[in-house]
């Protein structure tokens, strides 16, 4: 028994070897099969023998515990976040300061700023136990079993000299190449793409399985170590300690003792960091002594010994080929640049937003010119200038097209705003598309077709409406190409499931313009079938909260509309749930009718989310923000300073969860 104890054991160092050398040094030293048998080996090994089970056996990192939702812990050291800084001029002050506050010799640590999701890794004894995420900076959620199966971090730790209990703080990353590949498979399935990858390993990390985190191949750099026994008073030595351990440290650290060196290595990682696999939006700088650190001390929000100079937006510069006109499902047309393909931090960039038509006047864009391209927060980046010296030769003059790129119609223009848009809902084909794809989205009917099914049966003429979905046949679905009787059941289950969706979704799904998810929420809540909102009128729409006049005007135009009324109707016979259920009915009381409620803080008996859904149901209204209007805060432990300053001023109440479960 000894024997096989051992023989598990070395393997699992043996195999833990093979994956620093491949994931933390990229030197791998045995081939990819020699690695799967050993790993084959050991897990036949664990099988046989499941009293040796350890969950930091390398056979774990495939993930294994399903769990349903994350539980939350509390972070032992607050997890704040860094002060940013976007001039030298505030580098300059912050070295000045640093320098008149200490008084003494100091030097500057300068790090890459990694744009990943913060982690924060917990070693007890050498081995991994926890490892949370920031979460609202004192609590997080525990994500251990997804963390387990990143690669890079280690399980058990090398050598022999960490500290007894440890917490190591980074970044969790998905590289450009694993970000680029997800995305072309997400599209494939007709999936949403993720805007960058650092939502992307948001989202990762977020799975309920660590199997599929598995596949996702994260990566990950540490930065920060927090103990009550670090091995030196040096921030920068005790990282290269860490790397010993097995970490993934960056190499790109430098110890700076002038302000001078500082911006060398600003500017030299400004270009150089385009190079890199992972993605950075900046450098940090930290005072390099653990006892300078504590003499500097924290503010609420950061520290004072460091702060995070952030890069400016990255700029490409690409030749415009042509100008595309979009029309959307509510009409609306949106101009995209086709550009030159150019590398934009990270990624192949061909194709821009150009705004609307004021912004393509103003920027007096032709065909042909250089135009600036940065990336915003949203999937597709956006043109943001002309290099006019660039144009040698000039083409012809961008201007926003005056009829309907699809039908044709006269394109018209809402008083006061930017937008063009064409009129003609219900002749125009990526109109009528475009309504059918939202109506079977993900957050609507969940129906599972996407853009190309859509289009395959919109073009082969089986559709023109929602409605129809529900009356689509096996055998006309079958003799389109790509179809086979798997998928065509696939199809007609989810289409049977889509009559379970509740109410507020349905009205959703509708598509009705300017009723987002909250606003069909709020209709549902205030109207509790669909033959009340059809009847609502103006002045019964304004009176819910949040509905103001642009949104009542759209509903009772849509309604006014035949032809909606008919898919109304036509939905209703198919089985759709057009009333609120009887039970979610039966648990409304209206106790807090009339009253709004701001949640701050950490709670322990529920979720925030929890007390909103109770706040709603109660006939109460949740508030973003402490106003005039606040009735009352529901405030956990650890209630943001501001929000209390403020509820003081204005005499807001603020109850616990104990006094809010009593008044509901
Ligand atoms: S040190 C007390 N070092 O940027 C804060 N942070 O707002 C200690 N980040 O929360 C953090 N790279 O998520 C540090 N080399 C680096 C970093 C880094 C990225 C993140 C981290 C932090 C945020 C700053």
């Amino acid at each position: 028994m000894e024997a096989i104890k051992e023989k598990i054991e070395a393997l699992r160092k043996e195999i833990e070897r093979m994956n620093y050398r491949y994931y933390v040094l990229s030197e791998p030293e045995v081939s990819d099969y020699d690695f799967d048998m050993k790993l084959k080996e050991l897990e036949r090994l664990e099988k046989e023998h499941p009293e040796f089970f350890d969950p930091n056996s390398p056979t774990q990192r495939v993930g294994s515990d399903v769990s349903k939702s994350f539980e939350q812990v509390e972070h032992a050291y607050p997890m704040l976040s860094l002060a940013n800084t976007y001039s030298e001029g505030e580098v300059q002050d912050f070295y000045n300061r640093t320098k008149r506050a200490l008084n003494e010799d100091f030097e500057i640590d300068c790090e890459l700023k990694y744009d990943g999701v913060s982690i924060s890794l917990i070693y007890e004894n050498g081995a991994l136990t926890q490892a949370i995420t920031r979460g609202d900076g004192v609590r997080g959620d525990n994500v251990t079993a997804n963390v387990r199966t990143i690669k890079s971090i280690p399980l058990r730790l090398h050598g022999n000299d960490w500290p007894q209990k440890f917490e190591i703080r980074g970044e969790i990353l998905m590289p450009w190449r694993v970000f680029d590949e997800l995305n072309r498979e997400r599209e494939e399935n007709e999936e949403p793409l993720f805007a960058n990858p650092r939502n992307a390993a948001s989202g990762t990390l977020k799975q309920q399985n660590p199997t599929v985190v598995a596949a996702r191949k994260l990566d990950s750099y540490l930065y920060y170590l927090l103990g009550e026994t670090l091995p030196t008073d040096g921030h920068f030595e005790n990282l290269e300690k860490a790397r010993t351990w097995g970490f993934k440290i960056s190499d790109a650290m430098k110890k700076c003792r002038s302000l001078d060196e500082i911006f060398d290595f600003i500017n030299y990682w400004d270009k150089e960091r385009k190079n890199l696999p992972v993605a950075t939006d900046g450098i940090v700088l930290k005072v390099n002594s653990l006892r300078q650190q504590l003499n500097l001390g924290w503010t609420a929000k950061s520290p004072r010994w460091a702060i995070a100079y952030k890069f400016k937006a990255e700029q490409a510069e690409s030749r415009l080929l042509s100008v595309d006109f979009q029309v959307g499902r509510t009409g609306t047309v949106t101009p995209v640049a086709n550009l030159e393909p150019v590398q934009l931090s990270g990624t192949v960039v061909k194709r821009a937003s150009l705004h609307n038509a004021d912004i393509i006047e103003a920027l007096d864009v032709h065909i042909g010119d250089s135009c600036y391209v940065e990336k915003g927060g949203e999937i597709i980046p956006k043109i943001t200038g002309v290099n006019k010296e660039a144009r040698f030769m000039i083409g012809d003059k961008v201007r926003f097209i005056t009829h309907c790129p699809a039908c044709g119609a006269k394109l018209e223009r809402k008083e006061g705003e930017a937008a063009w848009f064409c009129p003609n809902h219900f002749g125009c084909e990526p109109q009528i598309k475009g309504r059918i794809e939202h109506f079977a989205g993900r957050k609507a009917m969940y129906v599972n077709i996407g853009e190309e099914t859509v289009n395959q049966f919109f073009n082969a003429g089986l559709i023109k409406n929602a409605a129809d979905l529900y009356t689509l046949q096996p055998a006309q679905i079958l003799k389109l190409d790509r179809w086979a009787q798997k998928s065509v059941d696939n199809y007609l289950e989810s289409i049977e499931e889509s009559k379970n969706v509740p109410y507020e979704r349905v009205i959703f799904a509708l598509g009705i313009p300017e009723v987002g998810e909250t606003g069909a929420k709020r209709l549902a809540n205030a109207f509790h079938n669909i033959d009340a909102l059809m009847g609502a009128t103006y002045e019964q729409l304004i009176a819910v909260d949040d509905v103001g006049g642009v949104i009542a005007q759209s509903v009772i135009d849509f309604f006014n509309v035949e032809s909606n009324r008919v898919l109304v109707e036509r939905l209703r016979t198919y089985g759709l749930k057009f009333a609120l259920d009887e039970e979610t009915l039966a648990e409304r009381t209206d106790k807090l009718a009339g009253r709004t409620f701001v949640i701050s803080g950490v709670f322990a008996l529920h979720s925030r989310d929890e007390y909103k859904a109770m706040i709603e149901k109660n006939g109460g209204k949740n508030a973003g923000s402490v106003s005039s209007k606040t009735d009352f805060i529901l405030a956990g432990e650890n209630m943001g300073p501001a929000k209390l300053e403020k509820a003081q001023q204005l005499g807001i109440k603020i109850i616990s969860e104990d006094d809010f479960l009593k008044m509901i």
